[in-house]
């Protein structure tokens, strides 16, 4: 079918939510996208920052196919060896404490349920989160969204949540009080244009929530499964080696595959009781298999090293751009200020077929890369926009 076709059908047919590339994606492999026209596109978008293992890696699809041919789907009701395998996998190479999984089907169902078992675990109501955070579209994650014109999108929004300055951690102390049922941040602010803090900040945090017996949630949507060079941003040096109670996981957990993940220590776990959180589809079998293959590849094929290396070269690839003003984040979550809007960068980019991404802040492009990008993929880029 052609471009036009296509594009004609879609916009009959679905209710139009998003400004679309001019292009058609038919398949993938690595780090590319191949269009309906035949061209070939380098996605340092990374599908949304989906595909951290790359776009249908084959340990990952063979692992699909072979499920698919055993069952596709039976719920919670029933055990699973795939899902036990999948939870264990998960939570072996989770930051230490964090003990068990509570698996969903996307980041702001992680974030709802995260906030829910805050609220169960502490008997409180109060949530605080931060200017520029964004944590989904439902009615609990877009009212502890302060970015934009999200949250009032989601009006009425659900009481009780409040914001506090990120990186301020005298407004964080202002804020979180013995009131406070849970504390939500992502630990880089990818949409807010890759907005980072130091791991000082995070140490602090900790201590004010251990002071008032708030639980300290953070959405690794973006930042999770080995993204930041790390298998999670928790736990890490880049948190000072911090470890939340709850790690809120989706994006690129089932390389494509919608799943989502609340990663919890026993203190949570401990307190939740059957029936207190559900879900039909969280935890399929097709889902699982998903989950256990991607974090097979991503060990497999050493990619959270090469995440980091990927990192030092682009950086080093812009070092001397006089049109580039600071390079953030950590790993494969970039964001490349410009002096000046980032949108002909991000468009002169598709001219010459490579997918990046923007933010709300309007001089970012975001690089949200597979974590299997090539050094040699990286310079294509940097070629485009050093030329
Ligand atoms: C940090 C973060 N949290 C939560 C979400 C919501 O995830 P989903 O779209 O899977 O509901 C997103 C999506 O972009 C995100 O980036």
């Amino acid at each position: 079918m052609s471009f036009e076709a296509i594009k004609h059908i879609e916009a009959r047919s679905q209710v139009e939510t998003y400004a679309k590339m001019a292009i058609a994606v038919e398949r993938g492999r690595g780090a590319w996208v191949w269009a309906s026209d035949g061209e070939k596109y380098l996605d340092l978008y990374g599908g949304h920052a989906v595909c951290a293992t790359g776009h249908s890696h084959p340990h990952v699809t063979k692992a699909i196919n072979e499920q698919a041919q055993k069952i596709l789907f039976y719920s919670n009701l029933v055990y699973s060896e795939i899902r036990g395998r999948a939870a264990e996998k998960l939570t072996s190479v989770a930051p230490g404490g964090l003990t068990k999984a509570f698996f969903c089907n996307s980041g702001t169902e992680a974030n709802e349920n995260a906030m829910r078992m805050a609220r169960l675990v502490t008997g409180r109501k109060k949530i605080v989160s931060f200017s520029g955070g964004f944590h989904g579209r439902t009615a609990d994650s877009i009212s502890a969204t302060f970015l934009g014109k999200y949250r009032e999108l989601g009006e009425p929004n659900v009481p009780d949540h409040v914001e506090a300055v990120f990186g301020d951690i005298s407004d964080a102390k202002s804020k979180i009080d013995r009131a406070t049922a849970g504390v939500i941040l992502e630990p880089i602010q990818s949409m807010a244009g890759v907005v980072e803090a130091e791991p000082e900040y995070f140490i602090e945090l900790r201590k004010i929530c251990d002071r008032v017996g708030a639980i300290l949630i953070f959405d690794e949507v973006q930042t999770g499964v080995g993204r930041t060079g790390n298998w999670f941003f928790g736990g890490s040096e880049l948190s000072g080696n911090v470890v939340p109670d709850i790690i809120t996981l989706a994006k690129s957990l089932g390389s494509g595959v919608p799943v989502g993940a609340c990663l919890v220590n026993e203190k949570i776990s401990s307190n939740i009781r059957i029936n207190d959180l559900g879900t039909t589809f969280g935890g399929g079998m097709l889902a699982m298999a998903a989950v256990l293959a991607t974090l097979e590849a991503i060990e497999q094929d050493r990619m959270i090293e090469n995440a980091r290396a990927i990192e030092t070269h682009l950086r080093t690839e812009l070092e001397t751009s006089p049109v580039v003003n600071a390079i953030r984040g950590k790993g494969c979550l970039l964001g490349i200020e410009f002096n000046t809007a980032c949108k002909p960068y991000y468009e002169r980019l598709l001219e010459n077929r490579i997918i990046t991404g923007t933010s709300s802040d309007p001089r970012v492009l975001r690089i949200l890369a597979p974590l299997c990008t090539a050094k040699e993929e990286v310079e294509l880029f940097a070629e485009v926009l050093n030329g």
